[in-house]
Parts: C-alpha cells; sequence; structure tokens
C-alpha cells in the first residue's frame, strides 16, 4: 500500500468576493498576516506540480491534513476540488480533514461550506463515525483499505484571530477510542489523519495559542495499539517524522508534511509531499518528494527524524 500525504495548501482566491465580506474582523486579521507572512512564499504552482507528480507516480491513496484554504472562501473551496479532481482518483482513494483556516469564520461554519465542498472525501465506512465537528462533517470517519485503516479526526474549530490551536472534543475521542479498539480492525495498521500534531512546543501559551491541549490523550490512544501506528499531521509547514514504542513494543511513527505551497530555503520547509509504504501490518519505508522551486523539478529525499520528546 503506497500512500501520498500532502498539506496546508492555503490556496487564496479572492476572485468574485465582496470585498466588505473581507474585513470582517477574522478575514482582516487573516489579510494582513498573509500579505506579512504568507502571501510572498506561498506559491499555487507549487501545488499543481505536486499533483502532477503524485499522479505521475502510482499511489494507492492521497490524504490531504487541512489549511486546504486561506480565508475559507467558496472560489478558495472550488479551486481546491479542482486541484484534487486533477489528481485523477475516485473520491474512495483520497482522504481529506480539515485545517484550522478551514473553518476561519462563523459564516463558513454556518454554512457548513467544508463540509460541503470536500464530503465524498471523507465518508465514513465504518459506522463508528460520531460527532459532528463543529459543522466540518462527521468524524472520526473510517476507510479500510488495502492493510491500512485510515481513520480522519478533527481539530479544527473557529477560533479568535491570531489563535490556531486544535481541539478534538470528549465525543469524538472517545468515538476513536471505540474504533482503534474494535476487533475487526485490529490486524490492519491504523493511518489516523489529524491537522494538529500531538506533541505540542514547549511552553503552556504556545500549547493554548497553537497546539492542542488534548494531544497526551490522543498519545494514549495511539500507544495502545498492538501494532505499528502511522499519525499524520500537517499545521507545523514542516516535515518531519517523530516516532516512540508504544505499550507493546510497537512503533508509533508521528509524521508532519510541510505546506505544500511553501517556497522555502529550508529543505524540511520546502514544498513537497511524502511517500509511506504499508506492508504486512508495518510502515516500511517513510520518504519525501521535494519540489525545487527553479527547476520545477522533484527530487527525492529522506524525512528527518526529530525528537518526540513530550512537553506536556
Ligand atoms: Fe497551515
Ligand atoms: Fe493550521
Amino acid at each position: 500500500m503506497r500512500i501520498a500525504h500532502f498539506s496546508d495548501l492555503h490556496v487564496l482566491d479572492l476572485a468574485g468576493v465582496d470585498a466588505t465580506r473581507l474585513w470582517t474582523n477574522k478575514r482582516a486579521t487573516g489579510m494582513v498576516n498573509l500579505r506579512l507572512n504568507r502571501g510572498h512564499k506561498h506559491k499555487q504552482h507549487a501545488v499543481e506540480a505536486i499533483v502532477a507528480d503524485v499522479r505521475a507516480h502510482n499511489v494507492d491513496h492521497v490524504v490531504i491534513t487541512g489549511d486546504l484554504s486561506n480565508l475559507a472562501l467558496e472560489t478558495e473551496f472550488a479551486r481546491v476540488r479542482s486541484m484534487i479532481e486533477a489528481l485523477g482518483m475516485s473520491p474512495e482513494h483520497v482522504s481529506v480533514v480539515p485545517g484550522n483556516h478551514d473553518l476561519y469564520t462563523r459564516g463558513s461554519l454556518r454554512t457548513q461550506r467544508f463540509f460541503n465542498a470536500f464530503r465524498a472525501y471523507m465518508t465514513d465506512e465504518h459506522g463508528a463515525a460520531h460527532e459532528d465537528h463543529h459543522g466540518s462533517g462527521v468524524f472520526p470517519f473510517t476507510r479500510v483499505r488495502d492493510g491500512v485503516a485510515i481513520v480522519g479526526v478533527s481539530s479544527a474549530v473557529p477560533r479568535v484571530p491570531v489563535v490556531s490551536a486544535g481541539h478534538v472534543g470528549v465525543a469524538q475521542m472517545n468515538a476513536l477510542r471505540s474504533v482503534l479498539s474494535e476487533p475487526s480492525l485490529r490486524d490492519l495498521v491504523p493511518v489516523v489523519l489529524m491537522h494538529h500534531p500531538v506533541i505540542n512546543p514547549r511552553g503552556r501559551w504556545r500549547t493554548l495559542s497553537r497546539g492542542l491541549a488534548e494531544a497526551h490523550v490522543m498519545r494514549e490512544l495511539l500507544s495502545q495499539r498492538e501494532g505499528e501506528v502511522l499519525f499524520l499531521h500537517g499545521h507545523l509547514h514542516d516535515r518531519g517524522h517523530r516516532e516512540w514504542v508504544g505499550a507493546s513494543g510497537a512503533t508509533v511513527h508521528h509524521v508532519g508534511a510541510t505546506s505544500a505551497s511553501l517556497l522555502h530555503e529550508h529543505p524540511d520547509k520546502s514544498a513537497g509531499y511524502n511517500v509511506y509504504e504499508v506492508d504486512g501490518g508495518r510502515v516500511t519505508s517513510v520518504s519525501a518528494r521535494v519540489f525545487d522551486a527553479r527547476t520545477g523539478a522533484f527530487r527525492a529525499e529522506a524525512v528527518s527524524k526529530k525528537s518526540a520528546a513530550f512537553a506536556d
């Protein structure tokens, strides 16, 4: 089973949007952020190159771990939809979870905009999906494919400006616990998708402003599995492979993809995507294809191993 993973597309598309809608508080902050930090470095052509490269390399499944858009606008979601469709894969072979940018405003929430745009990529085939997570869909969804159980979790919640912290919630966490302990899924490798990592940055304020307060609960759930686990996230815009050994002695692989659109001099932050091979109940390979903005080509690279020290 070969899985391609990209994340944090941050597609921006203001075409046809009424200017008054952009100047809600939240979007105004977002726009300032874009100008200062994002707009000049996030390039859509990098995402299009990734789609073409994934298409050229036979993969069985594609996963996308949130922040598909910048401001959760219909125009942005439509653009992302056409990029996903350009993969040429049916929705059963593409799984998506939302990021904090995809539930950016109350209006996007009220209209269930993300869910309406991407529901085909979040279908639950197991019956354990439980919670309507802030209008972003029903989570966790479970999709069994060749040797793996793909489990999509939503950590995306609307927040006040400058806060990007995630939240899973008790109901979703309990449903996830029952999926991960389900006997019929015992022999499969769980591939858990969530926008936020479950290793928090150091410092309580950093966790509260951009981390996940329930990270330790989630780590415990992952660590209780008898076999290997592949946990895939975005949000940090940093490519890295952290791992630890669970209660049964099996490895939990915690792997982040960088932003698919970010042009950056640091190789771990530069646009690209990750590729995983899962075979015989194990994660047999973790690698990356990194986009070279000068040539437009991709080079195969290892994913940097990083420390899995828990601060919480
Ligand atoms: Fe992001
Ligand atoms: Fe994010």
